[in-house]
This record gives structure tokens, sequence and C-alpha cells, in this order.
């Protein structure tokens, strides 16, 4: 059975949802929020160690500007009513991508960040403005600086993502099939899991039966059994 320690996100289809069911994009954005509580209890319940969820990419800021505040104000409430609820769940929170936004929501994720630093049952790496050719060329340019040797392991070290271990396992709902500048370089061995559901309706059980068929993958990296 294949070892999982880390499942990746990309939550895709929150705004189809929201037109279907509400006539909103924006409520579907609040359903997806519904979705995230319940797979960080999945991925807890099955003993994951890192959950990194794609929420926001360096693309996004092209959407209505109707939106981008919007899903930065469900952020805003969420973790102003949940991150107590978070720390005690033993819940680290970890912030991938760079923190341009609203001064109070900078301060917010900051806080977030520092009281759950120590904490050790599952750490969620929260893709926020987040895209993967920008932290790769971020990294190149701090490795060429550091006049260290060229090698995987020193740029990984540069990495947004240094300290965590690659996903083993991608998963993408909403029914596309493309990596939309998501981790690049570190999802270059994951099994990937192309689902069609959009993401307010996946659910617990869509989520362990991907895991279930994930550990009996066939994982030859290269070589051959
Ligand atoms: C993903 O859902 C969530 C974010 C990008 C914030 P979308 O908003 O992309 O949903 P669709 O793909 O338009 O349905
Ligand atoms: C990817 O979804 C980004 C997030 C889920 C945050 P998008 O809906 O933005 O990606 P594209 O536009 O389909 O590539
Ligand atoms: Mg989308």
């Amino acid at each position: 059975m294949n070892p999982l320690n880390h499942v990746a996100i990309i939550m895709d289809g929150n705004g189809r949802w929201g037109l279907k069911n509400k006539n909103s994009r924006n409520a579907g954005h609040k359903a997806g929020l519904v979705t995230v509580e319940k797979i960080i209890k999945a991925s807890i319940k099955r003993k994951i160690k890192f959950l990194t969820l794609y929420a926001f990419s360096t693309e996004n800021w092209k959407r209505p500007k109707k939106e981008v505040n919007y899903l930065f104000t469900l952020l805003e409430n969420f973790l102003t009513k949940k991150l107590n609820n978070l720390n005690n769940q033993n819940i680290k929170l970890n912030i991938l991508g760079n923190k341009k936004f609203s001064k109070k929501l900078n301060n917010l994720l900051n806080k977030a960040e520092k009281i759950t630093f120590n904490n050790k049952n599952l750490q969620v790496n929260l893709a926020l403005n987040y895209g993967s050719k920008l932290e790769l060329i971020d990294a190149l340019k701090k490795l060429n600086k550091s006049k260290k040797k060229i090698n995987e392991k020193n740029l990984s070290g540069y990495l947004q993502t240094k300290n965590i271990p690659d996903p083993e396992l991608l998963i993408r709902t909403g029914n596309t099939k493309r990596l939309s500048n998501f981790l690049l370089w570190q999802l270059a061995y994951s099994e990937i899991f192309f689902i069609k559901k959009l993401w307010p309706d996946f659910s617990e059980e869509d989520f362990y039966k991907i895991i279930k068929q994930y550990k009996s993958v066939k994982r030859t990296f290269g070589n051959v059994i």
C-alpha cells in the first residue's frame, strides 16, 4: 500500500455550482468553504499530515472585483470565526503565495500562522495569490544569489514548500484537466485524479474513495517492477 502524507487539491467548480444552484457565483464560493471544512476533518481521520488547498491563483486577479472582494471577505470571516477551533484541533495553518492583501487580511493570516505554528496534527497549506511559475522564478533568483550549486535539493530549499514533502496525490474537482499554474515542480511524480464533481458537491466519501484507489496504484518512478 502506498504511503500518503500529502494531498494537494485544486478546488474547482465553485462558480458553476453557485450559478446552477443559487444563480450566483459567490454563493458557490460560500458553499465551497463547507467542503473545505469537511475535507480537513476527513484528512485528519485518514492521518494525512499535509493538505494543500489551492484557494486563489496569481491569475485569479483577472476576475471581476466583486468576486475577488467576496472571496477575501469570506476568508476573513472564516479565520475570525474559526481560528480558535482550528487551533484546538491542533491544525497548523501555513500560507503559500505572496501575502499582498488588505492590511486586515494580511494581519489575520500572519496571526493564524503564528498561533498555530507548533501544531502537529495536520498542516493545512492554503495557496493564496500563489503561482508556481512565480515561485520558481523567485527560488531561482535566490539560488543564483546564494552562489550554491544548482541542483534539485538546493532549488527545493528556496521554494515556498521547503520543509514540506511533495504531494503524493493531487485531486482536481470541477471536470477540468489542467494544473492552472499549481505546484509544477512539486507535482512531478504525483498521482493525479481529475474528478467531474464540482467542489461544493465533493464529499468525504469521494475523498476516501480516491485515497483507496491511490493506495493501490503501482508507483514505479521510472523503474520497472
Ligand atoms: C475555484 O472555483 C475557486 C477559485 C478559483 C477561487 P471557480 O470559481 O474557478 O469555479 P468555476 O470553475 O468558475 O466553476
Ligand atoms: C484554479 O482554478 C485556481 C483555484 C482553484 C484557486 P481556476 O478556475 O482559476 O483555473 P482555470 O481558469 O480553470 O485554469
Ligand atoms: Mg474554475
